[in-house]
């Protein structure tokens, strides 16, 4: 598959990568561990060589998972990982700490099997965390040799530019595609301008923009569609527009919309590399196939003026998804 670069000093990933989040957490029912781990040895085989996880995901087993399913390969991919800036069980209450953050990297570690971490992010920006005091952590695992590059989730522009003049990012990892737009406007443009990779999460808006989930569609457990707002009823329908568009599109392109979607974000920016979930294997397939799928310029710039005209109804929040606590509780 096609390499691209993740910051200056250079994090050589495929230009699709792999979520490993939702073999452990985030969209109900996982497959058995066995399956999950083959899966992700598939993606390996099919040209895939940046996986993506993080300490919160279960918490830790999905750290777990993630580092026995990737040992065979370890040292020919880029394995991510981030640290929550909250106190997850078992750890010390003064998690944004010299000595707390040291214990969240040296237990993923562990987790993951590994003596090193390719790109280390801080999972959220708090307005009250000591960003600097972080970035300068940060470089010290860098010169250790613990970590070769870091990253942020989620950050404002003023964010990445303050922790990048500490040490500088490789990654800033935010929400981004057709559904979610809003860091095209400040992160993206201040990633390309300090060379700084940008990794969209949820490329696929959870799945929407594959066009296999309806109206009728029905989310269990921990899946955070039944909480989101771009999956309530009226938005599912209300975004049929942009649904149409990427079938058009998939026609004309003998594609599939999720494989639209994502070409389009790898067309935009040859420092954007997407890592979708996925947990079958004829979507591994696709996903990593939209490597393949190229728009022209003229399909590109006709792209962008119709997505330009579509309303987009519905978004992922944070403090929906910390609604499911309250939802799988009833
Ligand atoms: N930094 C953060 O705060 C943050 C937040 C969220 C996620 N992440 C990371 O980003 C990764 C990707 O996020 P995400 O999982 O929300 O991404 P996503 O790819 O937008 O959504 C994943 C969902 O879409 C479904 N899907 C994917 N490809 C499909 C296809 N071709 N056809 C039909 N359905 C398809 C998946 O189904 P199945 O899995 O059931 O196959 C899963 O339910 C995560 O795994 C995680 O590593 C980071």
């Amino acid at each position: 598959m096609q390499a691209r670069i993740l910051g200056k000093n250079g994090l050589a990933v495929s230009a699709i990568g792999m979520g490993c989040m939702g073999f452990s957490h985030g969209y109900g029912a996982v497959p058995p561990e066995a399956e999950s781990i083959r899966l992700m040895r598939r993606a390996f085989e099919l040209g895939c060589t940046f996986y993506d996880t993080a300490e919160v995901y279960g918490p830790y087993v999905n750290e777990e998972l993630t580092g026995k399913a990737v040992a065979p390969f370890r040292k020919e991919i880029v394995l991510a990982t981030k640290f929550s800036p909250f106190p997850l069980p078992g750890q010390d209450a003064d998690k944004l700490s010299r000595a707390g953050v040291r214990y969240a990297l040296e237990d993923s570690l562990r987790r993951l099997g590994t003596d090193y971490i390719d790109l280390y992010y801080l999972h959220r920006v708090p307005g009250d965390c000591p960003l600097e005091d972080v970035a300068g952590w940060m470089g010290e695992f860098i010169r250790e040799g613990l970590v070769r590059g870091w990253g942020l989730s989620q950050p404002s522009e003023d964010q990445v530019r303050r922790a990048h003049a500490v040490t500088p990012l490789a990654a800033i990892q935010s929400e981004y595609s057709m559904m979610e737009r809003m860091f095209e406007k400040d992160v993206i443009p201040a990633c390309e301008e300090l060379g700084i990779g940008f990794v969209p999460f949820s490329p696929l808006a959870s799945g929407f923009l594959s066009g296999k989930y309806g109206q009728d569609s029905r989310y269990e457990g921990d899946d955070v569609r039944r909480v989101i707002t771009r999956f309530a009823k009226e938005n599912v329908k209300a975004n049929q527009p942009l649904l149409d568009l990427l079938h058009e599109y998939a026609e004309a392109k003998k594609a599939t919309p999720a494989q639209i979607s994502l070409s389009w974000m790898l067309r935009k920016k040859d420092f954007i590399v997407p890592i979708p979930g996925m947990r079958k294997e004829e979507r591994i397939v696709e996903n990593l196939g939209a490597v393949d799928v190229s728009l022209s310029d003229d399909e590109f710039a006709a792209l962008e003026r119709a997505l330009g005209a579509i309303a987009i109804h519905g978004n992922r929040t944070d403090e929906d998804i910390a609604r499911l606590g309250t939802v799988r509780a009833r």
